[in-house]
């Protein structure tokens, strides 16, 4: 007989606790950016169809997968289709290469909390304290291991008083704290040294307005790609972590409005990402200031942004990174559960046994990855034609190569071997019915494996 699995204690549960994990570093930093970069509302038009068709068909079909199976990413393909195991490996192989950057990432996050919070802001604000912080020997590892630390404890106890629990308050803190700064960025007004006065509504309106101009076929499709790659990040699909998520939702919830809260969740808080980002270093930077992504919008342009605002710029800035904070924590505490949960699952050992190792694991590579702005550091051209350091190794990996692959091979998998109904019955078992079933289908076995190939053409250079 085997052990009863143990679940979320409600839909409301699951729902905020796959919102933590989708909603993340994602969502603030390369969301707003993209935006700005292709033409404003187009992209949000575009990246909307785009989640409620094919994230909404990817979303579904790992929730179901977990749902069913009642199994961690490693077990569960192998368990729908025996010559389909390989997907578990590489399910199980993806958030280990992303758990010791993100943990990287969030590190630094922390730093930059602690900074403004001990009213050092315009350091941070100065020119390259950001590269200085990175190449330092071993704050940064310091930091990194903190936040892997927060990471593991909640999953050290496990979902309902752990994951779940983290999730029901930090998920409604990170709402208002986004609303509440976006509110605020709207109503900025500033003039710089050569008298130039730039509002943040005009800024929400290079966000908004779909602008066409100069735009051909060829750069439509580039939106299209920009698109697709950040909703498949976004959503946290194709590493493991839905499966794993999917497998602790009990059997008498309704799946489909769960899909739906979680999807709604996920784009609106990235869209208001946007009206918190865009306007504000619009209003102090001008447009230049949109062309930084990533960490430079993070971590050099909004602390600018913060020290322009004066007094207010120290508790808006902790307030911030206060915010990303809780967003990364929830993400990343996603991660280490598809890994712990694999490792439970195959190797039959305690949650506190395999949290422990996969710590130990991350820990090293962690350091590792801190490693790669001071000793260790190289720079690698990639074949998407961006240069790298072991950080953006291990996230082109990972996102680039082996999470469209693994999606391709679990559209084969449901589209085609199993068929569709595998994932219709799944969802339809409680009598609930299947919304976009026709959509699903038409998704799932022709319009996702297309563009999940062309996605994977593009990312490794050879379109
Ligand atoms: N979905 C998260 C985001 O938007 C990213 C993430 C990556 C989450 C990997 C979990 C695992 O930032």
């Amino acid at each position: 007989m085997e052990k009863k699995r143990i679940s979320f204690s409600n839909s409301l549960g699951f729902v905020l606790a796959a919102a933590g994990s989708a909603v993340g570093l994602g969502n603030i930093w390369r969301f707003p950016y993209l935006a700005a970069k292709d033409g404003g509302g187009l992209f949000l038009v575009i990246y909307m169809i785009l989640v409620l068709t094919f994230g909404f068909a990817l979303l579904t079909t790992e929730l179901a997968i977990g749902r069913k199976t009642k199994q961690s990413p490693l077990t569960a393909y192998r368990s729908v289709h025996p010559k389909f195991g390989f997907l578990g490996l590489l399910a199980c192989i993806v958030p280990m290469l992303i758990i010791p950057y993100y943990s990287a990432i969030g590190g630094w996050v922390l730093k930059y909390f602690m900074v403004f919070i001990t009213g050092k802001g315009t350091e941070a604000a100065s020119d390259g304290y950001f590269t200085g912080f990175i190449t330092m020997d071993y704050q940064p590892m310091i930091y990194m291991a903190i936040f892997l630390l927060a990471t593991a404890v909640v999953v050290y106890f496990g979902v309902e008083k752990g994951i779940e629990k983290v999730s029901r308050v930090l998920m409604p803190i990170l709402v208002i704290l986004v609303v509440g700064i976006a509110v605020f960025s709207l109503t900025i007004t500033h003039t710089d040294e050569s008298g130039n006065v730039r509002t943040g509504l005009e800024g929400l309106k290079i966000y908004l307005i779909p602008s066409l101009e100069g735009k051909g076929i060829k750069d439509v499709a580039v939106v299209i790609m920009d698109a697709m790659g950040q909703l498949f990040y976004s959503l946290s699909i194709a590493m493991g972590i839905m499966v794993a998520y999917g497998s602790y939702v009990r059997d008498d919830d309704n799946l489909m409005k769960s899909i739906n809260r979680i999807e709604l969740f996920d784009t609106l808080i990235a869209f208001f990402a946007g009206v918190m980002i865009i306007p504000s270093v619009f209003a102090f930077m001008g447009r230049e200031g949109l062309d930084a992504s990533g960490p430079g919008l993070m971590f050099v342009s909004m602390p600018r942004v913060f020290m322009e605002m004066g007094a207010a710029g120290f508790v808006i800035g902790t307030v911030f990174f206060l915010m990303v904070i809780f967003a990364a924590l929830t993400s990343c505490i996603s991660i280490m559960e598809a890994i712990v949960s694999s490792f439970m699952d195959k190797f039959h050992i305690s949650r506190k046994k395999a949290t422990i190792i996969e710590t130990l694991i991350a820990l090293v590579v962690g350091a590792i990855v801190c490693m790669g702005y001071n000793k260790l550091y190289f720079e690698i051209p990639l074949p998407n034609g961006s240069t790298a350091q072991i950080l953006d190794i291990l996230d082109y990996l990972s996102n680039n190569v082996i999470m469209p692959i693994l999606a391709i091979g679990t559209c084969i998998l449901i589209g085609w071997v199993t068929g569709p109904k595998y994932v219709v019955d799944e969802v339809t078992k409680t009598g609930d019915r299947f919304g976009r079933k026709g959509l699903y289908i038409v998704m799932i076995r022709f319009v996702a494996p297309v563009l999940l190939f062309l996605l994977l053409l593009k990312a490794t250079g050879v379109i």
